[in-house]
């Protein structure tokens, strides 16, 4: 299970008498938000210039075994150095140097970088930066996140482990699931990839920056718009031949004009967690491919409880096989814990 740094308080520049300083609390905690980093680690904090990305400060700090918490303090600084400043505050493992999402190197605690702040005394808005590298990219998938605990609004470790496989997948390395290979095999046709559940995004998006000829439609319920639009912005930059774009779909309401084109891949991360959905998100899933019957769906999930279950069998019922791999992720004390993937097709 991989921990996420997050920004309990997020920081601001504090003036205590003639200096000033940089200050934040943070947390270590799972996607779930329900457990906390229980290893000690050492991070470092560092201050940004927002305009240059030059670190102007930088400090070592630990996090203690059994924390909830870490108060973070980077300074004293002078004040005329501050008062011009638009600043970042990046968090990260003190011994590592990027965020790779490639198996055997994703660090068991992702970095988080703040949105900007000052040059005055207000704190930086409650949102958090994960810059993920993904093998062979130049520039990292930088994916924003709210910092409060809102289940839709952050990435959860099934998108990682989906980034990871997908990528292994489009680079030709992972041809297990030779369906999905050929679909996203480069100079394939344009391909119509449609997200569910998408959160803010991650795993459409990434797609999107490694497949360069597909329309990518990233949908969740309304109140991840504002996240997922900002993340479609940050990323426009990075992708040239491909549309990103967001809808709204939730599965519990009546056939979405969605499902009357034809799509070629309906990719579903971490949405199986909670049974008494299950069936309205397999329903869903039957009427793209009424339209679409060649249609390939990736389903990566991190097995919570037995309840899930249901959701092999009810794809079942509705005539999906299926085939599997997994994708390990880091865990506490040197574990390993693993992500599924599924790819199916109706038989
Ligand atoms: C655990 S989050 C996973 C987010 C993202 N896919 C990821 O892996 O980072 C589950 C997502 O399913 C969405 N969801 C839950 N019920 C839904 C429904 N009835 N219709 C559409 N989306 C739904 C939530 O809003 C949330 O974004």
């Amino acid at each position: 299970m991989v921990y996420y740094i997050r920004f309990l308080k997020t920081p601001r520049f504090q003036k205590q008498k003639q200096s000033a300083y940089i200050s934040a609390l943070i947390c270590i905690s799972t996607d779930l938000g329900d457990d906390f980093l229980a290893e000690e680690v050492d991070l470092t904090a560092s201050w940004v210039q927002h305009s240059s990305h030059k670190v102007r400060a930088q400090t070592t700090f630990r996090w203690q075994a059994g924390s909830r918490q870490s108060a973070v303090s980077l300074g004293p600084f002078s004040l005329s150095a501050v008062t011009a400043q638009t600043a970042v505050l990046k968090i990260q493992l003190a011994d590592v140097e990027r965020d790779t999402l490639e198996e055997g190197s994703i660090p068991l605690v992702i970095s988080a970088n703040s949105a900007p702040f000052g040059p005055q005394w207000e704190p930086a808005e409650p949102l958090i930066r994960r810059d993920l590298c993904i093998p062979g990219h130049l520039r990292p998938l930088s994916i924003w996140e709210e910092t409060g605990n809102s289940i839709a609004r952050h990435i959860w470790d099934a998108a990682l482990a989906a980034v990871v496989f997908l990528d292994r997948v489009v680079s030709g390395s992972e041809t297990t699931m030779s369906g999905l290979t050929k679909l996203l095999a480069p100079g394939t046709a344009s391909l119509r990839v449609v997200e569910l559940g998408a959160g803010c995004g991650i795993v459409g998006i990434a797609v999107a920056t490694m497949h360069k000829n597909c329309e990518v439609i990233l949908t969740d319920l309304p109140e991840v718009s504002d996240i997922v639009s900002r993340n479609i912005k940050e990323a426009s930059s990075q992708h040239t031949s491909t549309s990103v774009t967001f809808q709204t779909l939730d599965w519990d309401e009546p056939t979405p004009a969605l499902v009357g084109e034809t799509t070629d891949l309906i990719l579903v991360s971490d949405c199986t967690y909670n049974a008494d959905s299950l069936p309205a998100l397999v329903s869903v899933l039957g009427r793209f491919v009424q339209e679409s019957p060649e249609l390939l769906i990736l389903v990566a999930l991190k097995r919570r409880h037995e309840s899930e279950a249901v959701f092999f069998d009810l794809m079942r019922t509705a005539g999906f096989h299926s085939s599997h791999v997994a994708v390990n992720l880091p865990a506490q004390w040197d574990q390993m814990d693993q992500i599924e993937m599924y790819c199916y097709q109706k038989a």
